[in-house]
């Protein structure tokens, strides 16, 4: 450790520091609080990344590695985090910032703030809250949640404690009577809108979360009951037969999306969507909206960041439908940067995760709090008092 400290303090001091890639994450946060320093309340926080931390403190490995986890050597999970630092910003002066108005509106409803939470399956393994705990903290903050097909409690549940509606998010499944059955469902709790995740049709090599798992002493078995020794099956799929069912579908094309839109009166959104052409074929096929995303980088190895593939997406789609955009960001200026790019809200995952399983409800609360901090921060500090300020202007791409 103390070789640890005398390098981190050699570095503090050397020239190599200013050869370093700017924005490169956790460099900073370990300099700044002497790297062991672990938060024992949110309170402490002064930055999202320190809830990572005391996730890592409390989390058994396994589970540690399943939320951690992207795919292969994770280069698409580093190039979300690092694509932010190809962009500066471009702060004008003289203006009047003494109100900053961060409002948003997505399908006709209006949120404080364009920070959501992206669906994340499975939470009951980071608290035992899970996503009702997550439903709390986004009533408590007025944050749109979206909740996944994966998700370990009922979406019934999820929208009582939520007090109002929440995003469904769904995997298509190969068998159409269960996504049917899905759909129904989640529109009769009140969904408006349903994301369709289409970018893991081909499975994924979630390397990072097996290493994890080898390191884990516990009975894995004794939770994980399900078929292959996988999970048992989450409530959304309660009442469906699912024999022979899969959560994605290998053989899913746009007749999968005219078919949801048939079948339900929720907005459909598609999240996964990375290229123009696809962009393009969402206006055609009278998608309502996109989620620019490679799922936090856990679906393929693209070793491309979603802030980078955010503008062809924005052109192509010209204004006709929101776009959305996940992965990676970590400070209030990744979501102005994002808003620059044309981003209509900008989700997050991990950090509330993080938040999450340290602290349960109130960690969630303090992440989205830090993060609506420093985007009002960053508007004000760049002379843009309102989203409607924010474009291509206040980036420069480097
Ligand atoms: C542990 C974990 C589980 C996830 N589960 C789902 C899921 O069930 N459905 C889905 O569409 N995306 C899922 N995602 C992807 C997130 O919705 C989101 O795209 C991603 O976390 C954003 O990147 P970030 O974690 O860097 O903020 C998951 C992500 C993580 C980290």
């Amino acid at each position: 450790m103390s070789n640890r400290r005398a390098f981190l303090k050699f570095l503090a001091a050397s020239p190599l520091l200013g050869a370093l890639p700017s924005g490169v994450p956790g460099f900073a946060q370990a300099l700044g609080q002497g790297g062991d320093f672990v938060i024992s309340n949110p309170g402490e926080a002064l930055n999202v990344f320190e809830f990572e931390a005391a996730a890592r403190k409390v989390l058994p490995p396994a589970h540690w590695g399943y939320m951690a986890s992207g795919v292969d050597n994770d280069e698409s999970l580093q190039a979300n985090l690092q694509g932010y630092s190809h962009y500066q910003v471009r702060a004008r002066r003289l203006v009047d910032v003494s109100r900053i108005d961060m409002s948003t509106t997505l399908f006709g409803t209006t949120w404080e703030t364009p920070i959501l939470m992206s669906p994340v399956g499975s939470c009951n393994v980071l608290n035992p809250g899970g996503e009702v705990a997550v439903a709390k903290a986004a009533a408590s903050k007025k944050t749109l949640q979206i909740v996944s097909t994966q998700a370990s409690y009922p979406i019934e549940d999820i929208t009582s404690a939520r007090g109002g509606p929440v995003w469904f998010q769904l995997y298509t499944t190969n068998k159409w009577a269960a996504t049917e059955h899905m759909l129904k469902r989640a529109q009769a709790a009140g969904c408006p809108v349903v994301a369709i995740t289409v970018d893991t049709p081909a499975g994924r090599n979630t390397e990072t979360q097996s290493r994890f798992r080898r390191l884990d002493t516990r009975d894995c078995a004794s939770c994980h009951t399900g078929n292959n020794g996988g999970s048992p099956p989450k409530p959304m799929f309660s009442g469906i037969d699912m024999t022979g069912v899969g959560l994605t579908s290998p053989s899913l094309t746009w007749d999968f999306v005219k078919r949801v839109k048939d079948a339900t009166t929720m907005k459909v959104v598609l999240k996964g969507i990375e290229t123009r052409e696809d962009a393009q074929l969402c206006v055609e096929h009278g998608v309502d909206g996109i989620i620019v995303s490679n799922h936090g980088g856990r679906a393929h190895s693209s070793g491309r960041a979603t802030i980078d593939c955010l503008p062809e997406v924005v052109q192509a789609v010209g204004g006709r439908i929101p776009v959305i955009v996940d992965g990676g960001v970590r400070r209030g200026t990744d979501v102005y940067k994002a808003l620059a790019l044309g981003a209509s809200a900008v989700g997050i995952g991990r950090p509330y995760l993080w938040g999450l399983a340290s602290f349960g409800q109130p960690g969630v609360e303090r992440v989205l709090d830090i993060l609506r901090r420093e985007l009002n921060l960053i508007m004000g500090q760049c002379g843009t008092p309102s989203l409607k300020d924010i474009g291509a202007a206040s980036i420069v791409r480097v």
